[in-house]
Formats: C-alpha cells, structure tokens, sequence
C-alpha cells in the first residue's frame, strides 16, 4: 500500500511528534572530552585550529574538567605535553611525567569525573613516531615494554581507563598483561583498534606537537581505503582483552563503525578527530554553516552509525548542542 494511504509526514506533525519518534539520541553521558596537559601553572596555551581547545597546566585543567563534568560528561581523556622530548619517549613512563601527575591530581579534586588515559609514545619521541625506531623503522616488539610501563604508571595514578592509541600489533594483550600483573585486573583498557592513517589528525599534531620528524604513520596505522581489515584489527584487539574498542576518525568511517557494531557484540566508542572538529569550526567561521546544528547532527551521524561513547572536541558545548537537537 503507498499513498495516499500511507503518509510517513503524519509522524512529523509537531516538535511533541517528532520528539516520541527519535530512533537515536547523542546523549551528554556517552561523551569523553579530549584535553591537552602541558607543565606548569596558570598555562593556557591556545591551539589555533581547534578553538576553544587549548594545552592547559593540571590548575587550569581541573577546572576545566569541572565545568565539562557540571555539564553531564562523564570523563575526559588525557594527552601530555612533555617537558622534554627523547628518542624512547621517556617522560610518556615516568611517574612523575605531566600525565601521572595530572591524573592524579583530576582524581583527587573530581573523583567522580572518569579520567582516561591515551596510551602512546608520539607525544614523547623526539622523532614524532608512535614507537621506538631500530633501524630507520618503528620496531614494534621493542615498542611493548614502553607502552606497557606507561599505562602501569597510568593506572598507579589512578587512571579509571586505559586507552592504546599506537597501533602496534600485540599492544593490547602485553598492557593486559602487564596491568593484570601490576594488580589492575578490573581496570578497563579501550583499544583504538581501527585507527587509520588519517590527515584528519592534522590540528592535534599541532596541539600534542606530535607530528613525525621523518616518514608518515603508514608503516602501523590503517589504510583508509581498508574497511575488511579493521574487523580484523577489532577482532585481534578483543582477543586481547580489550573492553571497548574503537573507530578512529569518525565521520569518514560511518560504516566501519557500523559493521563493528554488527560484526561483534561489543561497546564501540568513535573519535570525531580534531580535523572533523576544525573543518566545522572554520566553515562556521567563514558564515557558511550554522555551527550547533552541524556539530550535533555529526554527532547524531555517529551515534545512529552505532558509536556508543563518542571522544569529541564538541564535549564541551555538549549541553548546548543537545538542546539543539531537542534532546
Ligand atoms: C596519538 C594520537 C593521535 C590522535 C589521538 N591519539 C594522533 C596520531 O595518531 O597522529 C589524534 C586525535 C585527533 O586528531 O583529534 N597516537
């Protein structure tokens, strides 16, 4: 039967209609707010493509962190800024590092606030790659033991989740291991299991300074063009002992997330990455998109893709941008 006896309008009729029939919502609760944590204090260093986003010292930090929580985000994810930077990534496994002691410092003043802890080495190489290099190459067995050391560390500072972002192989078993060794069995890890070679990640390199010196990260992240392999990746990760795995950009890898969804029972977050972020910062910017509207339908986009916890940028303005979308 089809029209006129059917008229799918009849159940757009009014904002009460239309509010009953919302297959998806964004919720403020399955967002992760994204922060950059730099020494010092009274430190507020912002970063040109992401604004509004900004390298802040753990006083700043915090009260940025409170606000994002007043605001019904459940946690924030942390990356570091170090001091100083080495060809092993030291100061990403040293327990007085920027991280630590942010960590700790987020449990202490929020203790409800989930403070999750990226796990990788660019940010600390002096090189920019996500590993250690031996010969000229990101050698990936050499590169578990750091990693490993860095979420132990994490997870003594009281990190509630720990999430590798580098993409070697075997990473999530050795960091399962290694936490299960060090008494943090019933910690959480979130693998960035499909994390592709994306130019998305563009503004962060700039906000981490974690571009690499020589070379790109194709060597180790995925090939954009490969959707077959990420369930491989999703597979391995689990196998692992990851909890929650994710797809890494977002919005131009809709159906990844989609067939992860279907593919494995399994929670799967999405990171709406930096250059998702600043593409509709900049149009906005320039008058050609209305900026709440895009942000929260992006968001929409993911969640209805199947992303249940969703790492953005747009945290922040989360209750803002859900107030737009009538939810
Ligand atoms: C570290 C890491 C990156 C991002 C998150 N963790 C950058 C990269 O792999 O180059 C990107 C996040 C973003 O663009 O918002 N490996």
């Amino acid at each position: 039967m089809s029209f006129p006896t059917n008229r799918p309008r009849r159940l757009r009729g009014s904002a009460s209609m239309r509010k009953m029939m919302r297959e998806t919502e964004i919720g403020v609760g399955r967002l992760i707010y994204p922060m950059f944590v730099t020494h010092g204090t009274g430190v507020r260093k912002d970063i040109s493509a992401m604004p509004g986003c900004a390298q802040l010292s753990i006083d700043l930090l915090i009260k940025e962190a409170a606000q994002v929580y007043e605001a019904g985000v459940p946690g924030v994810i942390l990356f570091g800024i170090p001091k100083m930077k080495d060809a092993v990534g030291s100061e990403g496994y040293h327990p007085d590092g920027i991280v630590p002691m942010a960590i700790s410092a987020l449990k202490k003043e929020l203790p409800e606030l989930q403070v999750w802890s990226d796990v990788c080495l660019c940010e600390y190489t002096d090189h920019g790659h996500c590993g250690v290099i031996v010969d000229g190459e990101v050698d990936n067995d050499a590169t578990l033991p750091l990693l490993t050391r860095a979420a132990v560390v994490y997870a003594q500072a009281g990190a509630d989740i720990i999430a590798p972002s580098d993409m070697m192989d075997g990473r999530v078993g050795a960091i399962r291991k290694g936490l299960d060794g060090a008494g943090f069995s019933h910690l959480p890890i979130v693998s960035y299991a499909a994390k592709y070679a994306s130019a998305f990640y563009g503004p962060f390199r700039e906000a981490a300074q974690s571009a690499p010196q020589f070379g790109d990260r194709r060597g180790y992240q995925m090939d954009p063009a490969n959707a077959r392999e990420a369930l491989r990746e999703v597979a391995l990760d689990l196998e692992e002992g990851a909890d929650i795995v994710m797809v890494k950009p977002a919005l131009p890898y809709l159906d990844v997330i989609r067939r992860v969804k279907e593919e494995f029972n399994v929670p799967v977050a999405a990171y709406n990455v930096s250059g998702e972020f600043a593409m509709v910062k900049a149009a906005a910017e320039m008058g050609w998109i209305d900026h709440d509207r895009v942000a929260a339908e992006i968001l929409l986009s993911i969640r209805r893709a199947g992303a249940d916890i969703i790492l953005t940028y747009f945290a922040k303005d989360a209750a803002r941008l859900l107030k737009e979308m009538g939810s």
